[in-house]
């Protein structure tokens, strides 16, 4: 089964589109044809997060709007549940798959059976390795965690060296991998020149806010409480750690970063325990990608700007930006956005 995704280089678009054709043709035609709906099939690692919910919704809502039907299947971090999810929209025989991979790796497999199935898939925000994957959409991850590093050494003493804690994502999100890789162009050099001690660094089980506050008590068993900061992926673990700070009376002294601009988080920063977050415009990314994914199912030209490695071919992809939030920016960007009401980010606190 082939599908046509031709991938652009950003300097032609003005002048001639070269386009690397990926050789695929359409999806097996009986199955588009006889539907007169497209049909995607959504196959998420968890709705557990804020953020997750929120893809979902903007993603079935624009997918709706194009004249495409939605099956929503959620693994709850389980790859067994996800690689079973997929088999079964597969034989609802689905148009396009989109999948959120819980682990990357382990759904190279789903990728396999779809393709046997003549499907289409799209990995959404997380790059799904080694298979012959036909388009990845995410944000510029690698930028994130140099924005969040950046962030703390512009702020960490400079007449001192500077102590701090590492709260890593989960292992078996490639994300996680790309945010630390992104934290470390920024941090190495200082780690190496001893400006910078990491005191604690740990990575954390399925992203869960409980498992980063046992990353957070461990440091402050270990470091005690004097370290300058917490540099932590996201605002899930951001926010486990903080609990770890409050209950030791230092929530608000050590800056704290995140990732996501969840609401609790924004609260946060309005409030003082956290520094920053990073905010990845989510219905940018989940209208995109629900207008690929019905091109994909119409069998309709896509055009990619970008290309990944992903262990085993060269995989089209489209990464959008990403933009720091604190406190003096928090109007300008989620609430202008309407990501979130300054009611609920303020409360009765006057928005400044
Ligand atoms: C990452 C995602 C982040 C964060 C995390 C936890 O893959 O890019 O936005 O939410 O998962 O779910």
């Amino acid at each position: 089964m082939k599908f046509r995704i031709f991938l652009v280089l950003a300097s032609c678009i003005t002048s001639v589109v070269t386009g690397l054709v990926l050789s695929r043709v359409g999806s097996s035609p009986e199955s588009a044809k006889s539907r007169t709906k497209p049909l995607i099939g959504l196959s998420m690692d968890t709705l557990k997060e804020e953020r997750w919910q929120g893809d979902r919704d903007l993603f079935v809502a624009r997918a709706r709007e194009l004249g495409a039907d939605v099956l929503v299947q959620s693994a709850n971090s389980d790859d067994t549940r996800q690689i079973s999810d997929v088999q079964a929209l597969i034989s609802r025989r689905v148009d396009v798959l989109v999948i959120v991979p819980h682990n990357g790796g382990a759904m190279a497999k789903a990728v396999n059976m779809a393709h046997d199935a003549g499907i289409p898939v799209l990995a959404y925000d997380r790059l799904i390795t080694d298979c012959d994957l036909d388009l990845y959409m995410t944000f510029d991850n690698v930028k994130v965690g140099e924005l969040q590093a950046q962030f703390l050494v512009d702020r960490l003493p400079k007449d001192r060296k500077s102590k701090i804690v590492r709260i890593f994502g989960a292992k078996t999100d490639n994300n996680a991998l790309l945010f630390k890789k992104g934290q470390d162009n920024v941090l190495k050099p200082l780690i190496n020149s001893g400006r910078i001690d990491v005191v604690h660094e740990d990575w954390t089980q399925d992203w869960k806010p409980e498992n980063a506050k046992k990353i957070a008590n461990a440091a402050i068993t270990k470091a005690g409480s004097d370290f300058d900061a917490i540099l932590a992926s996201n605002d899930g673990t951001a926010g486990g750690a903080i609990q770890a700070l409050s209950e030791e009376g230092v929530a608000g002294r050590i800056l704290v970063t995140g990732q996501d601009a969840e609401l609790s988080a924004c609260q946060r920063i309005v409030n003082g325990t956290q520094a920053m977050t990073i905010y990845k415009p989510l219905t940018q990314l989940a209208k995109q990608a629900a207008e690929a994914a019905t091109k994909l199912a119409r069998s309709k030209p896509l055009f990619a700007l970008g290309k990944i490695d992903n262990g085993k071919n060269e995989v089209p992809s489209i990464l959008l930006d990403v933009v720091v939030v604190t406190k003096d920016n928090m109007m300008d960007t989620v609430i202008k956005d309407g990501f979130h009401t300054a009611a609920d980010v303020y409360g009765d606190r006057p928005p400044p």
